[in-house]
């Protein structure tokens, strides 16, 4: 490539859009030469200082604007298509998550990718997992991977933190809809949180989930889920998660055979009020066992012994951003020089299967087993779409 900077286009300029279009132009190695929304005065809002092209048809400005890579921000339903229709003009994609609202879907996306890949090469996909760059994440993976907790035997995550009200679900008529979004917590806040569960401790054999639709806002979608995750290596998984609570709760402990991990938003000190737009901080302790728990288990002759352990705070990188400014710099990277990616977007199917094992398991009442079978899921997310139709009808 002869540019030093990656032509960029943007597709969607809302929430997420706006805030991609501002590292856009400020990264030293990406330049935003085009935007797309089908509403023009956002159009107007994010070119008033660029100077970016303007387009209200993302396939025209991927026809004629002469991009290296396009981002994809709008709802959800849309990234398969658009990120296959990048595809077919050569043009690398780096999509929003989730990157699908379905497997089948997702499966459609990265088939399409491989097969283009046969003619290029170098076609890069990727996906906006930005919190795998945070700190306390990588130091809680690198220690996993070095085999710090040994074998592993629990993973509990409550992420209760999402907290929305009704005025965030009212914000956008695809929000929380069967039809426009998919899905709720899990489709919307929670893609994040089952992508480092998957990253950090690998996919689940079998789950079984419940989920309430709609119990604390007015939305037909689920704002409150627990799954029970069960792993081929033995381990087990928990999670828990809520649109519903506040102050909510976001703590993932990890146990292994030599010792637990828990990595907690910082409680507020005494008599401090912290929330409204204030962020805990994050801390990582580690119960480091002097031996393997499972060996005590097996081979202690006194009955009650539990492995002595020492309590360590874990050290970390702070950065303090969100991340999504390195994650577009490493895909521009990606197709300057083929740095490997922070996250692939094949990585984006495991998410979504979880995400669909949870809902499918939570209707038919009973575990199902992964991978999920993507037509039954298909047909009932079909069923909620059509039930939804017909009680907005009924209105
Ligand atoms: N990575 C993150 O931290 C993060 C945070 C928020 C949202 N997201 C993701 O970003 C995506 C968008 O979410 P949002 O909150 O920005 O939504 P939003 O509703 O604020 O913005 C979506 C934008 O897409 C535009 N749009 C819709 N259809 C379009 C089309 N066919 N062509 C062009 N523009 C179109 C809309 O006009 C709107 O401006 C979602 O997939 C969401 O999950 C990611």
């Amino acid at each position: 490539m002869a540019s030093e900077k990656v032509k960029l286009g943007i597709v969607g300029l809302g929430n997420m859009g706006t805030v991609h279009v501002k590292h856009v132009t400020d990264l030293p190695n990406t330049e935003l030469v085009a935007v797309c929304d089908t509403k023009d005065w956002k159009l107007q809002a994010a070119t008033a200082e660029t100077g970016a092209a303007r387009y209200r048809d993302y396939r025209q400005m991927l026809d004629s604007a002469a991009l290296d890579g396009v981002i994809i921000a709008t709802p959800h339903y849309d990234h398969p298509d658009m990120s296959i229709a990048a595809f077919e003009r050569g043009i690398h994609v780096l999509v929003e998550k989730p990157i699908a609202v379905h497997v089948n879907e997702a499966r459609r996306m990265i088939d399409a990718y491989h097969s283009f890949k046969v003619q290029m090469p170098n076609l890069v996909f990727a996906a906006m997992f930005m919190q795998r760059t945070w700190g306390h994440w990588r130091k809680i993976k690198a220690m996993i991977d070095r085999g710090e907790l040994g074998r592993l035997i629990r993973c509990t995550w409550i992420i209760t933190d999402w907290f929305r009200t009704q005025y965030y679900y009212d914000s956008g008529d695809w929000r929380a809809t069967w039809s426009g979004e998919g899905g709720g917590v899990l489709m919307n806040q929670c893609p994040h949180n089952l992508d480092l569960y998957q990253w950090l401790v690998g996919a689940p054999a079998r789950i079984h989930g419940f989920a309430s639709f709609g119990k604390h806002h007015h939305i037909e979608v689920e704002d409150e889920v627990t799954a029970y995750l069960e792993h081929d290596n033995g381990m087990v998984g928990h999670f828990i998660t809520t649109t519903g609570e506040s102050p909510g709760t976001n703590r993932l402990e990890i146990t292994g055979e030599h010792g637990k991990l828990v990595c907690d938003a910082s409680p507020p000190g005494e008599g401090e009020i912290v929330g409204g737009g204030e962020k805990f901080g994050y801390e990582i302790i580690f119960f480091r066992n002097q031996w393997s728990s499972i060996k005590q288990l097996r081979e202690s002759r006194k009955g009650f012994d539990k492995v002595p352990c020492q309590r360590e705070i874990v050290d970390f990188e702070r950065r303090g951003n969100g991340g999504h400014d390195l994650v577009i710099e490493n895909f521009a990277d990606a197709i300057l020089q083929g740095s490997d990616l922070i996250a692939p977007a094949e990585d984006g199917l495991n998410s979504i299967m979880i995400n669909n094992g949870i809902i499918l398991s939570a209707h038919k009442r009973e575990t199902v087993s992964l991978p999920i079978d993507g037509d039954e899921f298909a047909q009932l997310l079909q069923l909620y779409i059509e039930e939804s139709a017909k009680q907005e009808a009924a209105q």
